[in-house]
């Protein structure tokens, strides 16, 4: 195994032993992460819904399903790219994570970028925005728009489960989505060509 592998394994086994907030006591599965793990491009939602938490997996719910739609119309998919949560662990009821659980999920979100290298970050939502890009990001103004920092290119759109809710949000977010191809085709053209490998 290379070190970034043995890596990956510690990281995953520190995640699916950790007990740093309440929401270790409810949950059924952590939710690690999916897709390639060297993908340029990384995803990051807010956390688990009833079906991650239940299956282990991020977005295989209602929002999950629409997110693999938005993924395809820009020839993404969980195969080309990594997808990740703010916090690993579902909070009851769907609610938003509280501001002390997101800080004590941090780490685990940090050493993912770390081991992942991507050149673009796509925030999905509000929650995640406002951990990677900047404190009380407000999506309705600033969804769409690129921030570079520390070689890192930046973005947020609205997150699927918004979408499901309010359909009016949609057009916006296809330009949206239009922006992060275009921000790929030139920063990373390789995601769009390269053989995949299903992790
Ligand atoms: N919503 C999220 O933010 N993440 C998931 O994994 C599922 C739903």
């Amino acid at each position: 195994m290379t070190t970034k592998e043995q890596d990956w394994e510690e990281l995953r086994r520190r995640c699916e032993n950790c007990r740093a907030c309440e929401l270790h006591e409810t949950r059924h599965r952590v939710v690690f992460g999916v897709g390639l793990r060297t993908s340029p491009i990384l995803f990051v939602g807010e956390g688990p819904g009833q079906q991650e938490d239940l299956q282990g997996e991020p977005f295989v719910g209602a929002a999950g399903h629409l997110l693999d739609d938005m993924l395809s119309i820009i020839d993404l998919d969980r195969h080309n790219c990594y997808i990740a949560n703010v916090v690993k662990c579902r909070p009851p009821g769907n609610r938003d994570p509280k501001p002390e659980e997101r800080y004590a999920c941090l780490d685990y979100l940090m050493e993912q970028i770390r081991l992942v290298e991507p050149k673009l970050i796509i925030c999905l939502g509000r929650i995640a925005a406002g951990i990677l890009i900047e404190d009380d990001f407000r999506i309705t103004k600033r969804h769409g728009q690129w921030v570079q920092k520390n070689g890192i290119w930046y973005t947020a759109i609205y997150h699927p489960s918004a979408l499901l809710r309010d359909l009016s949000r949609r057009p916006e977010t296809f330009v949206d989505l239009l922006s992060i191809r275009e921000k790929a085709l030139e920063v990373c053209p390789q995601v769009f060509q390269r053989e995949t490998v299903e992790i």
